[in-house]
């Protein structure tokens, strides 16, 4: 019998089964013939070759690939993740197709997270790009090239709202907005995915961690999180629900104990609000052993039980552990659990699978890789992003951008000439020798002569001076000294929490010592978080932020230090001044004291023995105030933008209604510019209270010097809903709304809605 006849018996079978069980028989006739396909699978299969569906096994689980083929023919593997490479791939994907009972192909996952071989910036500096389109144009690109070595699917986008600079992953995270992030997910997904997943160009998402995972405590990797539900709905659920809005084929389940239920094992995350409120019918898969962790965390006894809650939740594919395999024969026999649920879930698998094309083109084409990788369109796509990840800021006396007629510039620091750390974390297969440094691509452009390079730290850890004495020399000579600082990559990103976000090692002293010289400084930092780099600001000229720009950042930094390209990234994330304010975001709540300048009294003009009082004190640190360093939103650019004529289309809308918003943006220099116009409400009185700003919309704009334009940017009623804890709902009442280039400035007004 070929792999598709099936006995009359079991087609009556199936197509009862297929009435009654399973999701997606609404969609187009191809979704109904799918489910029909998937039904008649399952029907056939056994136990053994469901709950292979549902294990996804990394190859180090099976010591060669004869043993993974192995297990493949016998059916018990569903998924591989961090196999690479169409060849060996192809190898696997024959044995599944040729060799396993049913031909079910297996789907290989990897994380290709900010680009393949071709690496673009890490997502908090995609998000400083404030250009989604940008994000998605990266991420197809990045989908080509895995698709090329025989990926299905990537574990991104990343969409945690991270408030936590401590926390290593909020590298790969678009920071601590909702309303970007959610900009930022859809345009990803819609990247990756492309129009149609059964594309050989483009790969399967997964919105990833659901969900909280950004919340850890204290920024701490994999730790507690406590999201009261309405926090929950209206700041970190709305990423992943523009995911499932953007067809996003698969979620993965966090690591974190969500209040007191692991991310893994929650039903109310994985089944009310993903399955029953959103209607998604992709599939998810756990985290790295996710669902055995449950037993650390206190919240099952063994491996039964901890299979048994991840069941009840709804996660469909075990990642690496084996809860389910071990335990789901025995969960049946007990009646814990249905064989519908099993069911269930491999038509989950399956349906991705379909949507992917596996069954009807199952190979990758071994031809692609050398066609796709590192191509000369990609580098210039990861050029474009780097780029538009930067944010400019600080420029004194617009020191920047530099002249090329400069006689000569000291490149100094450990991260001048670092090809691997530019790439940033979460890189498995970018390598180094494809990266261009900014000593390199500086080098290019000026030529070696006007080059004087001194690393000055071995890395941004060095503790010692012994290398200061040559870059001051380099920068004496020079006529502007360039200072590449930050944190190698591997400080930030999964299990790379930091306590402390100064500067590490002697870089400070380095600094110093350089501006002794006199001359003009430009520091660049590459990091994979907001650092506190307030006492370095008096110091230096001009800072430009580049967090882990990847590839390309060489050139892209080149090209922006000497004008050929113009700084237009805007901050994803809220910068302290120190550790000690952190989390401190933007779209805080007030207080009952809101904090101002009135009520502030500095640490050091506290008089000896005066008498306790907390009247006229609000809400402050007294030894770091209550202003960040650099608000959300704020970026500079090489020339200004003047704000006027905020116009509402009306002061009033129905809760179904919308405002056309309208400004008028001059280009006030004499070069050209890219600004990011950003809309921002208040919603003064809620039936819960409501957050002091939030951004509900943005456009990107470039203007020529002097030009003005009108941008405008319609704000919908459903822009301003919000869960109350019952309810979504769109409340009736008085708005502030403020028009601007980041979240501390822009033009006021104010409207109702009725
Ligand atoms: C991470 C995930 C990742 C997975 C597979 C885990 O440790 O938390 O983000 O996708 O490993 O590599």
């Amino acid at each position: 019998m070929n792999k598709y006849s099936i006995p009359l018996a079991l087609i009556i079978l199936t197509l009862l089964f297929s009435c009654s069980s399973n999701t997606g028989e609404t969609g187009s006739s191809a979704d109904q013939n799918t489910e029909v396909r998937i039904n008649k699978l399952i029907a056939q299969m056994t136990l053994q070759e469901k709950l292979g569906q549902m294990s996804q096994f990394d190859p180090m689980q099976f010591g060669s690939d004869e043993n993974a083929k192995q297990a493949i023919k016998e059916g018990k593997v569903g998924s591989m993740l961090n196999i690479i490479g169409a060849k060996r791939v192809n190898e696997l994907q024959k044995t599944a197709i040729d060799e396993s009972r049913l031909g079910i192909p297996i789907i290989i996952g990897r994380d290709v997270i900010h680009g393949y071989r071709t690496i673009t910036p890490i997502p908090l500096g995609m998000a400083a790009s404030w250009n989604p389109a940008l994000s998605s144009k990266a991420m197809a690109m990045a989908a080509e090239e895995a698709a090329s070595e025989g990926i299905h699917w990537t574990f991104a986008p990343m969409i945690d709202v991270s408030r936590d600079p401590r926390w290593g992953r909020i590298a790969e995270s678009c920071g601590e907005d909702t309303h970007l992030a959610s900009a930022m997910a859809k345009a990803m997904v819609l990247g990756f995915q492309g129009e149609d997943l059964s594309d050989p160009k483009t790969i399967a998402a997964c919105a990833k961690h659901y969900v909280g995972y950004g919340a850890a405590e204290g920024g701490r990797d994999y730790n507690t999180t406590y999201i009261p539900e309405n926090l929950l709905r209206n700041d970190y659920l709305p990423p992943f629900k523009a995911a499932v809005d953007a067809g996003v084929a698969t979620f993965m389940s966090g690591f974190n104990d969500l209040n007191g239920v692991p991310a893994s094992g929650n039903e109310f995350t994985l089944k009310t609000v993903l399955r029953e409120e959103w209607g998604f019918d992709g599939m998810v898969v756990s985290d790295w052993a996710s669902i055995a962790e449950m037993i650390a965390h206190g919240y099952a006894a063994d491996s039964k039980e901890a299979g048994f809650k991840a069941l009840r939740a709804g996660v469909d594919m075990e990642m690496v552990s084996d809860c389910y395999v071990a335990n789901v024969q025995i969960l049946l026999d007990e009646g814990k659990i249905d064989m519908s649920i099993i069911d269930k879930y491999v038509a989950n698998i399956l349906r991705v699978k379909f949507r992917l094309g596996l069954f009807d083109h199952p190979y990758t084409d071994e031809t692609l890789a050398e066609k796709t990788i590192l191509s000369e369109e990609h580098k210039q796509i990861a050029k474009e992003a780097a780029s538009e990840s930067f944010v400019l800021l600080q420029n004194k006396n617009n020191v920047l951008p530099l002249s090329k007629e400069i006689n000569s510039v000291a490149v100094i620091g450990p991260l001048a000439d670092a090809p691997h750390d530019q790439m940033g974390t979460w890189v498995f297969d970018g390598k180094k020798e494809n990266t261009v440094t900014p000593l390199t691509a500086l080098t290019n452009m000026l030529g070696a002569k006007k080059i004087n390079f001194a690393k000055g730290l071995e890395t941004s850890r060095t503790k010692t001076s012994e290398g200061f004495a040559d870059a001051i020399k380099a920068a004496k000579k020079s006529d502007a000294v360039l200072l590449f600082f930050g944190e190698e990559s591997i400080l930030s990103g999964e299990a790379h929490s930091l306590a402390d976000l100064n500067l590490r090692g002697a870089q400070t002293q380095l600094l110093e010592a350089v501006a002794k010289t006199g001359k003009p400084i430009v520091l660049v930092i590459m990091a994979g978080r907001q650092l506190t780099i307030e006492k370095e600001l008096d110091k230096v000229d001009a800072v430009l932020y580049a967090w882990a720009p990847g590839t390309m950042g060489g050139p892209a930094l080149a090209e922006m230090i000497f004008g050929e390209t113009v700084p237009s990234g805007k901050l994803p994330v809220t910068f302290p001044k120190t550790v000690g304010q952190v989390p401190l975001y933007y779209a805080h709540k007030n207080t009952g004291r809101p904090a101002d300048y009135n009520s502030w009294t500095s640490i050091d003009d506290i008089p000896v023995e005066a008498g306790q009082t907390s009247l006229g004190n609000t809400s402050h640190y007294l030894d770091a105030g209550f202003e960040p360093l650099f608000p959300f939103g704020f970026g500079l650019s090489y020339t200004t933008f003047e704000y006027s004529d905020l116009e509402l289309s009306s002061n009033t809308m129905g809760t179904d209604g919308s405002i056309d918003v309208s400004v008028n943006l001059k280009n006030a220099g004499d070069r050209a510019g890219i600004e990011v116009v950003q809309l921002y409400i208040r919603d003064r009185v809620g039936s819960l209270t409501r957050p002091v700003k939030q951004l509900k919309g943005f456009k990107k704009v470039s203007l020529t010097p002097g030009e003005t334009r009108k941008i405008s940017i319609t704000l919908n009623a459903k822009d301003l809903e919000f869960y109350n804890g019952k309810d979504y709902i769109i409340e009736a009442g008085d708005f502030d709304i403020w028009v601007g280039g980041s979240s501390a400035k822009g033009l006021h007004d104010e409207f109702s809605v009725n």
